[in-house]
């Protein structure tokens, strides 16, 4: 058996390190790129994530019997339509089914088309209409968010309140890109959670039900991020809840998906609002979401490896994934600078503290140095990942392993929030 993940985050640690469980002696593992701590339960291979037509070349090359995709962008760019050219099984939707995630103002008319509740939005061409959208927000909402229509690795989102905050907003998100349209939502107070679940394009498998943690700050203060920490189980989400974005959002939106020839298949996580128990869309993502796929992995109890086989046989129904009943809990390090193009000055710190078996550690933007010092060499760096009997517990094994004075995890210029999971306790 040889398997392959694509990409080299967090969230990538988390899926190759469930499937290493699963494979025996004589098993194959890559990973393209990886980082320094796939390197130690896999071969990493130095082909980026969104060199598609290397990436489906290397598996033809290497007879890869199933490839899993973490990041969005080689799922939007067609990965998938190219390995099925090769006759390659792939976990993924295709390029047209990724297009949820690729394109904000295609899902918009998607979920208007399919009734699926999400905020106002409107499209803006240019920054002078989206301050005339953002203006109309600000009177009717309180405030709104400004959102780029194309991929933008966590930094195309920005929220305002003020005429202040809405410009900043505007030259946050459409500055580099000031004609790319985006597009401008009403602003629903709540929480967020992240639904996520595998498909085959009929069949659900549901994820325990995540939080992330977007801002960088505690108490959701500061810009965004790709995601600071998350923790399953969220009980933003009750079964009924559950029931409710099951019948309104995840029926319509696979029925309406392959009634346009757009079957989705693989794994697919929806951003909701829960405003007075009412479910907003306001995202598709086409993967796991990173962090929430590292709580999620250390809570899979059955193989990840059958549920990839039942998306691509299209018989999803035949198995139900096994999740420990336990909490799970992630909390993410960053470099110093971050989110911002800051943290490039910051990298090269060594990491330490890695060697330990009370937690999970999951690395992200880590590089091992030819002297075999494991340094930080991006963004978000480690995912330090706990289970417990109960939330409180699982938080408590995390930061105890975080930090010099705790003889935890370090390195120069950490930066961390120190209340993941606390809504699960606070609300
Ligand atoms: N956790 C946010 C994301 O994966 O998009």
């Amino acid at each position: 058996m040889k398997v392959l993940v694509v990409g080299g985050g967090g969230r990538e640690h988390a899926i190759a390190w469930k499937l290493k469980q699963e494979l025996y002696g004589g098993d194959e593992l890559y990973v393209a790129p990886g980082n320094a701590g796939t390197e130690m339960i896999a071969q990493n291979v130095p082909i980026q994530a969104n060199n598609v037509n290397a990436l489906a070349e290397f598996a033809k090359e290497k007879n890869i019997d199933m490839t899993f995709v973490g990041p969005e962008e080689p799922l939007v760019l067609g990965i998938v339509d190219s390995f099925q050219e090769h006759g390659l099984s792939i976990v993924g939707p295709t390029k047209a089914a990724a297009k949820l995630e690729g394109s904000k103002i295609f899902s918009e008319e998607f979920m208007i088309r399919h009734g699926i509740r999400h905020p106002y939005s409107m499209v803006a061409k240019n920054p002078r209409e989206a301050m005339d959208h953002g203006r109309y927000m600000l009177l009717y909402y309180g405030g709104g968010v400004i959102k780029a229509d194309g991929l933008a690795a966590g930094k195309g989102v920005a929220i305002y309140h003020n005429e202040r905050e809405l410009r900043t907003a505007i030259k946050t998100v459409m500055g580099k890109r000031p004609k790319e349209p985006v597009l401008v939502q009403q602003f629903v107070k709540g929480q967020e959670a992240s639904f996520i679940f595998f498909t085959d394009g009929e069949n659900v498998q549901l994820w325990p039900h995540t939080q992330d943690h977007k801002q960088i700050f505690d108490n959701d203060q500061g810009p965004n991020t790709g995601g600071m920490g998350a923790y399953a189980r969220a009980p933003v989400i009750t079964p009924e809840i559950e029931q409710k974005i099951m019948k309104t959002i995840v029926k319509p939106t696979l029925s309406g998906m392959a009634d346009a020839g757009k079957r989705y298949r693989g794994i697919m996580y929806i951003g909701l609002i829960i405003s007075n128990n009412v479910p907003y869309v306001i995202e598709y993502n086409c993967r796991g979401g990173d962090p929430e796929t590292q709580p999620a992995m250390a809570l899979l109890q059955s193989s990840l490896l059958d549920m990839g086989y039942a998306i691509n046989e299209d018989n999803l129904n035949r198995i139900k994934p096994d999740w420990s009943p336990r909490s799970a809990v992630t909390v993410v390090l960053a470099s110093q600078g971050y989110p911002s193009d800051e943290y490039k000055k910051h990298l090269g710190k060594e990491i330490f503290g890695l060697d330990r078996d009370d937690v999970i550690v999951f690395h992200a933007g880590t590089s091992r140095l030819p002297d075999g010092k494991i340094v930080n060499s991006g963004g978000r760096v480690i995912g330090v990942t706990t289970l417990g009997n109960n939330i409180q517990e699982a938080i408590n094994r995390a930061y105890a392993a975080i930090g010099k004075d705790n003889d935890g995890i370090y390195f120069d210029g950490m930066l961390y929030r120190t209340d993941i999971g606390a809504k699960a306790l606070f609300g």
